[in-house]
């Protein structure tokens, strides 16, 4: 299975790419979460995306891109992946669709995650995440065990620097401009499915689960 979930900031991508990966065995590919990490080691790498990031603004693309090669060559991904984030640009999108080429293993699916704006809102704005295992929750929809602290690892959780209400703002902002024409990009190569992302975690994992079940083999 080759899938990647597209879809504006807060909608549930990586809560269910975190599921489906595990359903389904296959990696889970997040540029948000290699990036954060990144930032967390202070790399070169995590030094320069940490100002895009905390702004709302996208790292460039030389640098995401040069991320998710190296982690399609690894081992991990040779049961398939969920690419969660990745592409965000139509460059991005290129790329992908040529490295994938060069391997003999082109995408499956692309899934549109659909959810209002005052939905994502509230869900961008009441996360809480991981900064050691990454796991997310959400202060009213997907409260942990413990109020503040990690059902996985036992770490305090924290709201991310990006989930305040002016770069959220941003966020949507740059997903209309950069990320949105993806839509279409990917519709005309017919690998476009749209998903009602609007409902409960279950339900929302569900649906997905049952449309992507035909690509457990490829
Ligand atoms: P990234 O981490 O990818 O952030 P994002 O796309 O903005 O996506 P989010 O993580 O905010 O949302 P999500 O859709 O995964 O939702 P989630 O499941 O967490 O990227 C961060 C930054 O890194 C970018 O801004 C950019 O700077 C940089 N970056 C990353 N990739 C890049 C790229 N390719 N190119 C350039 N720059 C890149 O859910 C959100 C909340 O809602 C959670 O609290 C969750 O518990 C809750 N929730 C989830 N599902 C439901 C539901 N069904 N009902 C109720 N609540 C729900």
């Amino acid at each position: 299975m080759r899938v990647v979930f597209l879809g504006a900031p807060g909608v549930g991508k990586g809560t269910q790419a975190d599921r489906i990966a595990a359903r389904f065995q296959v990696a889970k590919i997040s540029t948000g979460d290699l990036l954060r990490e990144a930032v967390r080691n202070q790399t070169t790498l995590g030094i320069e995306a940490k100002n895009y990031m905390d702004q709302g603004k996208l790292v460039p693309d030389a640098v995401v891109i040069g991320l998710v090669r190296e982690k399609l060559a690894d081992p991990s991904c040779a049961n398939g992946f969920v690419l969660d984030g990745f592409p965000r640009t139509v460059p991005q999108a290129e790329e992908l669709e040529r490295v994938l080429a060069l391997k003999g293993t082109p995408l499956d699916r692309v899934v549109n995650f659909q959810v209002s704006r005052e939905d994502i809102v509230k869900r961008l704005s009441g996360r809480r995440s991981c900064p050691k295992c990454q796991a997310t929750f959400h202060v009213d929809f997907a409260r942990p065990k413990v109020d503040g602290v990690c059902d996985r690892c036992g770490e305090s959780l924290v709201q991310r620097s990006d989930d305040r209400r002016d770069a959220i703002e941003t966020r949507l902002k740059v997903y209309d401009e950069q990320t949105a024409p993806l839509v279409h990009y990917y519709d005309e190569r017919k690998l476009l499915s749209p998903m009602d992302a609007s409902g409960a975690v279950d339900m929302v994992f569900q649906h997905l689960s049952q449309s992507l079940a035909p690509y457990r083999m490829t």
